[in-house]
Order: structure tokens, then sequence, then C-alpha cells
């Protein structure tokens, strides 16, 4: 355990733009600073560091934090590492002090789970490494398999005793706590009695994104039929199954980079892959794919290729769960290996330039790989030709891109030799009925919400509240339209006066959002749309053409219900509310400009406002010697609000 004072020194200590700084070359912009993502291979810089709230944004994957967590996210670090490497760089004494089996409990629970995990990762490694069993069982088990030493090591391999419970107990005499063995599912407890789950079993560690372990996967040795060839952790509330990808961590990178990925099916497919050398690939674990591992893929490329092994049941069944990966509005390939062969086979047999030749050669567009199957099995039966029809349409419908939708359709109607009309007309009856499905939820969510509004009349108009939603709102709605601001400029003049003067520029309102809220470091104070804003943001800076419906399609439930609400009940605050705060126009607003600037700038005022109330407040209790710089802020801040009214009274 690292001591406390040493935390609080490393982080008092370190400046954001200097430890990025090290990394990513940053220029400075405004405020902040500007630079290229090293999470991606971007050409227009969309990292974003800023000194006055010591945080980072990367808009090109979405991810962003602590100088700590850049250092954990770019260069793998453990937190604990990540602290050490930022000791070292600013000269602080690193105090390391043992952890008592107190202060192990204590730690949280989602923090214990982790800790666990790493702790059995690095035992089973040990065991196979360091252990005569695990030398002539385990690590024979994956040199066989065609598996170096660099490639066991780096996938953190390791081999589980086929023995009932040494883990167990060596866990319990490191002080690691019996209920979190038994979360992680590590150790199987029943009754008086405990076993290790993994016994006898090579293993495989399950890393998220940023290289935590997860959970694991643990392969039987023997040719016992009646045992599971593989034994997976079960779901914890640091596993969950559908939203990780098996090779993720060491993919991600390459994913980038290659602007492709190759989705496999299992386990040894990703490794044998990496040792070859294609490394932009990851496995769903022989599950059906979710949309939450398409998604994590989707922060890294557009591009997916799915690879089937050489067996046409396996394949069919894949088939299916491409539709949602056609949703996220990503380009799928596929590609089959020969009859009997699957990844994990075909690489080891294969040289890298081999392998990248098949996968080149045999990569076909989904859609079109689609419909000429689809067409060779029913090419002389007209009945199942009709299912076939509306089968491939319906994947089609799932694009998002109108124009893509519409050259596929010209294609497929090549393919399957069908007129173009007949699929078109497909096509416009299943985007009628989701339509009509669409609006039946609208609908619904439309009442729940105003039960809940006859029930809890608002008495109080939450101006804070009100505004922040505003914002969502206007994102959602016009985040990407290109409009002119007129932003007026603080300037002094000769009399040392401060003036406004108006400047005209062009940008979308989104960036002005952003920016705007940024230069005034104000912050959500609604946790849910601080969350919400930050993704839209996200979302926009990553898809020029952002289309709500499809954004609305990639969130969880609950966002998706939120964001329904918002753009739904606006009749919430009544104009005579607005009015009556006199923070709103009276008359509608003429442009989408005009409300960005006036909802950006009700809001400045009103948390000047606050602001105002809080020096007040302090002037009251506090000791005469403090009130003159309380007095001076108040008069900054009141002149401020002045210049923001007329600000407002301009735009308005
Ligand atoms: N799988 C699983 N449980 C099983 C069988 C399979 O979780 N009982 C998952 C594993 O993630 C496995 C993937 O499904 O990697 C693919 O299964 P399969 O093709 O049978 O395994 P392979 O990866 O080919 O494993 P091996 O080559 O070791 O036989
Ligand atoms: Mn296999």
């Amino acid at each position: 355990m690292i001591s406390q004072s040493t935390i609080d020194q490393v982080f008092d200590a370190s400046r954001i733009e200097e430890v990025i700084g090290d990394f990513v070359n940053l220029k400075k912009s405004g405020t902040n600073y500007k630079g290229l993502s090293p999470f991606s291979d971007e050409r227009t810089a969309s990292f974003m560091v800023s000194p006055t709230k010591q945080i980072w944004k990367d808009f090109s994957t979405g991810k962003g934090g602590t100088a700590v967590s850049f250092l954990m996210e770019h260069e793998h670090f453990t937190y604990p590492e990540a602290i050490k490497y930022l000791a070292k760089k600013y000269n602080i004494e690193f105090e390391e002090t043992e952890q008592s089996n107190e202060q192990k409990e204590r730690a949280d629970e989602r923090e214990s789970l982790y800790l666990v995990s790493e702790f059995a990762n690095s035992y089973f490694q040990k065991i196979l490494h360091k252990t005569d069993p695990g030398k002539s069982i385990g690590l024979s088990y994956f040199k066989e398999r065609g598996f170096s030493i660099e490639t066991i090591e780096k996938f953190d391999l390791g081999y589980s005793l086929d023995e009932w419970r040494v883990f167990t107990d060596e866990a319990l005499k490191q002080g690691y706590n019996i209920e979190y063995l038994e979360k992680t599912g590590l150790t199987i407890v029943k009754d008086e009695k405990r076993f290790d789950r993994f016994k006898g079993r090579v293993m495989f560690p399950i890393k998220s994104m940023s290289g935590r372990v997860l959970g694991f996967g643990g392969r039987i040795l023997t040719n016992d039929k009646k045992a599971a060839k593989y034994l997976n952790s079960p779901e914890s509330d640091i596993y969950h199954k559908s939203n990780v990808l098996y090779g993720i961590y060491h993919a991600k990178q390459s994913i980038a980079k290659e602007d492709n990925c190759y989705l496999v099916e299992g386990y040894t497919d990703v490794i044998q892959f990496h040792q070859t050398g294609v490394k932009n690939v990851v496995s769903s674990s022989g599950t059906a794919l979710t949309a939450e591992q398409i998604r994590l893929v989707n922060r890294l490329t557009k591009n997916i290729t799915v690879l089937f092994d050489g067996d046409a049941a396996g394949m069919r069944a894949s088939i299916r769960g491409i539709d949602l990966i056609l949703e996220q509005g990503m380009n799928v390939k596929v590609c089959s290996f020969p009859e009997g062969e699957d990844p994990d086979s075909f690489a080891r047999q294969n040289t890298l330039d081999e392998l990248m030749e098949y996968l080149n050669d045999n990569a076909k567009d989904f859609i079109q790989f689609k419909a000429s199957l689809l067409f060779e099995e029913t090419k002389n039966d007209p009945i199942k030709k009709a299912d076939t029809v509306r089968d491939i349409v319906n994947s089609i419908s799932k694009i998002p891109d109108r124009i893509k939708r519409e050259i596929y359709i010209q294609e497929c109607a090549r393919i399957m030799d069908i007129s173009e009309e007949v699929l078109f007309t497909t096509l416009a009856q299943i985007n009628k009925k989701e339509e009509d499905e669409e609006n039946k939820q609208l609908k619904k969510s439309h009442k729940a919400f105003e039960v809940i509004k006859h029930k809890e009349p608002v008495e109080k108009v939450d101006v804070q509240y009100v505004l922040e939603r505003k914002i969502i709102e206007i994102l959602l709605l016009y985040g990407n339209r290109v409009e002119d601001f007129e932003d007026l400029v603080l300037k002094e003049n000769e009399k040392g006066e401060l003036i406004l003067e108006p400047v005209i520029h062009q940008a979308k309102v989104y960036e002005k959002v952003f920016l705007d809220l940024q230069d005034d470091e104000m912050e959500f104070s609604n946790a849910q749309f601080k969350t919400l804003y930050y993704s839209i943001i996200d979302a926009l800076n990553q898809n020029p053409d952002f289309k709500l419906k499809s954004f609305i399609n990639t969130v969880d439930n609950q966002t998706s219900n939120e964001i329904t609400s918002i753009l739904m009940d606006d009749e919430r605050y009544t104009l005579d509310d607005w009015q009556r705060m006199s923070i709103f126009p009276k008359e509608k607003t003429h442009s989408v400009a005009q409300l960005v600037s006036e909802t950006i700038l009700s809001l400045r005022c009103f948390l000047i406002d606050m602001k105002v109330k809080e020096f007040q407040q302090k002037t009251l209790q506090n000791k005469t010697d403090v009130n003159r710089n309380i007095l001076e802020e108040v008069k900054d801040y009141s002149g401020l609000k002045m210049l923001l009214s007329r600000k407002l009274n301009r735009v308005l």
C-alpha cells in the first residue's frame, strides 16, 4: 500500500500539462492545451488538456480523466504504478505501508474484487512458470498448442493446480477475504466447504480495455466429454460478460491504427493471431455479440471483420448477430476459413504474409455476402426467395446512413436478380413498421411522464436544472449545425473600463457550447445531465453526421429514456415561468445561434448570482479582515453580471 501522504503529495505536485506533455505534443489553445490523440490515428487535434481543472479529454475515443488515469490508459500502468511514476517525476519520497487485514476489508468492494482477481492472476502465472506440475502440465500444454513463451507471458496465461483448494488457501493466507473470493467465483463455497473453481485448468485472464483483470476463462486439459471445455468466471460487480471482449486490451492500439478489428470466437484464436502478427483481433468468447461489445470496438474503428470457423452451422448462427453491428453504423466484412479450420489453426499453419493475403482475398462485404449466400440457397424456390428478400432488406434497414442503404439496395438487386423497386418497397415497409413502433414507445413514455407531472406539481422553477436541461436539448437537436455566433468580447478601453466588442464567428453549435462552458469552468450540477452532456459531445465529435435517432440507439435504456423526456417535456416549464424568472425572451427564439447564446448566458448569469449570494453569506459570517477581499470579489462579479446582462439583452 502506498502511504496516503505520498498520494497526497503526488496529487499536489503533478501538473497535468507537464505529465501529458511528456507523451503528447501539446499546444496552447485559449486556457487549454490541444494535441493529437495518442489513442487513435487522427489528423485534427481533438485531445484537450485543461490546466485549470487538471483534467484531460480525448474526443476521438471518449476517454478522459486525471493525470493518473492518463498514465494508466497510455502507459498501461496500474494505479500504484502511476503514483510511483509521478513520485519519481516530481522527486517525492515514495512511502509504502503494509496493508493491514482491516484496511483490506475496508477498501471498497469493487476494488476488493479487482485486487483479488489481480492476485489470482499473478498466482496462476507463478504456478505455471515456477512449479513442477505447472511446467509439466500447463506450460507444456500451451507449448504444444504452439504458443511461445513471449506470447504466454504477454497474455498472462496461467495454470491452476489439480487440487481442491490450494489456491483458496493461499489467497486466505495472504489476507484476501472469502467474501470476495466467492463473489469473483474464484472459490466455490458450499456450506462449510470451499473449492477452487478452476482446479486443473489452464488459465486465460480476461482484461478490461485498460488492462485490469475482470475474470478468467479456464480450459480443461483432458478430453472428458462430460466436463465443460471452458469454464468462465461468473458475472460479478466487475465482470459483465456482455460488456467485455477478450483481447481488447492488447488489441486496442492496433485496432485504431489499422482502422479495422477482426472478431473471432475463441481465446486461442486471439492469441494465435497475435503471435502470427495480426494484433487487431478480439473475441466475443463464444457468446452472441452484444451491443455493448460492439460499442467497445466502435470507439476505436468503424470497420469490423467477422471471422467464421470453417463450419456452416457456426456461420449461420453468427450471421444473425451482425445486424447489431450494422445498427451502430459500422462497416462489416465477413470471412470464413476452409472447412475444418478455425482462425487459431489457420494462423498456426501460415506465415503473417499468407494469413494477411488470405484475409484480404476472402473478406467480403457482409451485405453482399449475405445476399449471394441467400441467393444460392433459394434461387430455385420462389417462396423461400420472398423470405430471403425480407431478410436481407431487414439487415439493410439497420444501416443508419441513408445513402449507404440505397447503394446496398442497388447492389442486392443485382446480386439476387430482383428489381430495385421491390427491394425499396420492402425497405419502406420495414421502416414504416419501425416508425410506428417508435411512436408507440414515445407515446408510452410521454404518458408515463404525465402521470408523474400531475403527482408532483412543480412549485418552484429550479433555474439551473432548466437551463442545464435546455443545453442538453440544444445539443441533441442542433449539435451539429454550423451557425454564426456573435460573441461580445470583453476589452479594456483607454480609460481602463471594460467594454464589449462584437465579433462574429462561425462554429458548430456543440463546439460553441463546449468551449463556452469550459471557458467559464462551468460544470453541470445535475449528475445525470453531466454524464449525458459528455456522451453527446463525444458522439458529435466522433461522428460528423450525428443523427439523434442512431445516437439514441447507442445509449442504454435509462439514458435514452432521459433523452426522450428531455425532448418531450418542454411544456413543463411554461413560457410564463420563463418570463417571471426573466431568464428568457418574450418572443420565441428566432435562430438556433440566438437560442444557444441566450441559454449559455442565462446559465452564466445564474451562476454569478449564486456566487454573489455565496459571498454575501460569507461576509455575514466572517471576520472583518477577509471582508475586504470578499467585497472586491462581489464587486467583480456584479460587474461581470452587468456586462452579461447587457450581452444577453443584445442577444435578445
Ligand atoms: N467457450 C466457453 N465455454 C465452452 C466452450 C467455449 O466459454 N464450454 C468459449 C471460449 O471463449 C472459447 C470460445 O467459446 O474460446 C470458442 O469455443 P471453441 O471454438 O469451442 O473453442 P476454441 O477457442 O477453439 O478452443 P480450443 O481451441 O482450445 O479448443
Ligand atoms: Mn480452437
